[in-house]
């Protein structure tokens, strides 16, 4: 595949500003492959982190789908020119990396090949960054890791999703179904959760129950003092990406992280295939790298609430 010496991208300027910019195509180091985007899906990061935690230079962008326009030296996967992949990168911290790109790079065992004859580019990049981040509170052995795909749990374990209905949670509720479900409205819903599924909740939260809470964004300080015999644990996607990035603080490379979405990739053309994952439902947003703008202003109304949106 011949790739050009220049590509398009959506590069951000100033808080709140993010041109589609001609930029040099990013070179592929040894371990990499590089990605002629075929689709993206959109995520509240993307816009907001082009408007409340630019940073100027960067690519914006995390879920694409694409054709592998060529495979860095040092490759070990079966990953090859002209395979579709998908994946999640982290668009807005780096100046090399983003999704909102004509092409860009990324760590090849951080993609996975669409199974030939499953999804389509547009459905395939929306199993990035929601996906991934259900897949970690849930099964990462240090969060609350009952066990990975296709195994079953054994006996009787209960998860709490708060937030079914987010993008995120819908990964979780939708393929493996929920026995109660309740609407966080209501200022009794907590009474109706605790009646629900009274004794676990109880024992999981009383002094004695070492319950566990993994979230997604926080922990505020006082949740932690709320119930000390509860242990509290933030998870954020990013530690899956196998670089040290800086967001309001450093975090440093995890290899652990790494090595544990690196593994769950393997798997996820099986569970394409046979059907275990399923998809949040799509809007098509059509235009291409210039119709992201657009796109982001319908997306802060907030004119697409469940799921993501593809171009
Ligand atoms: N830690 C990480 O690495 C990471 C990664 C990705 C996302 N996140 C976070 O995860 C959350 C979900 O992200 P998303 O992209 O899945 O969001 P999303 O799809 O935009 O979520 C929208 C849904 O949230 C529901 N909602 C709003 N306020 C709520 C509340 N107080 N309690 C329960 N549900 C509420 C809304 O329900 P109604 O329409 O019924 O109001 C709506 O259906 C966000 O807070 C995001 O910042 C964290």
């Amino acid at each position: 595949m011949v790739v050009p010496e220049t590509i398009r991208a959506v590069v951000i300027k100033e808080v709140g500003v993010a041109p589609v910019t001609g930029i040099p195509t990013p070179k592929l180091e040894n371990d990499e492959v590089l990605v002629q985007v075929k689709a993206v899906a959109q995520n509240p990061n993307d816009w907001k982190h082009r408007d409340g935690f630019a940073n100027p230079s960067t690519i914006l962008g995390c879920d694409f789908s694409g054709i592998v326009a060529a495979v860095g030296s040092s490759v070990m996967t079966s990953v090859k020119v002209g395979d579709q992949v998908a994946g999640f990168v982290q668009g807005r911290h780096f100046k090399d990396c983003g999704a909102f790109a004509e092409y860009f790079r990324t760590l090849a065992d951080l993609v996975w090949v669409v199974p030939e004859g499953t999804l389509s580019d547009e459905l395939a990049a929306t199993l990035g960054c929601g996906f991934w981040t259900a897949v970690q509170p849930l099964l990462h052995p240090t969060k609350l890791g009952p066990t990975g795909p296709p195994a079953k749990v054994e006996g009787e374990k209960w998860v709490f999703v708060y937030g079914g209905p987010t993008s995120v949670g819908l990964f979780l509720v939708k393929p493996l179904g929920a026995t109660f479900v309740f609407d966080y409205k209501p200022p009794d819903v907590l009474d109706q959760i605790l009646t629900a599924t009274t004794p676990s909740a109880v024992k999981a939260f009383s002094p004695e129950g070492k319950g566990k809470v993994v979230t997604i964004l926080g922990p505020k300080d006082e949740t932690a003092a709320y119930n000390p015999s509860v242990t509290i644990q933030p998870a954020f996607i990013y530690t899956y990406l196998g670089r040290e990035f800086n967001f309001r603080e450093v975090f440093p490379l995890s290899k652990e992280d790494r090595d544990h979405v690196v593994v769950f990739l393997m798997k996820v053309p099986e569970l394409v295939k046979s059907g275990a994952i399923k998809l949040n439902c799509v809007k098509l947003w059509e235009g291409g790298l210039d119709g992201i703008e657009g796109w982001f202003s319908i997306y802060e109304r907030r004119k697409t609430q469940y799921g993501e949106t593809c171009l």
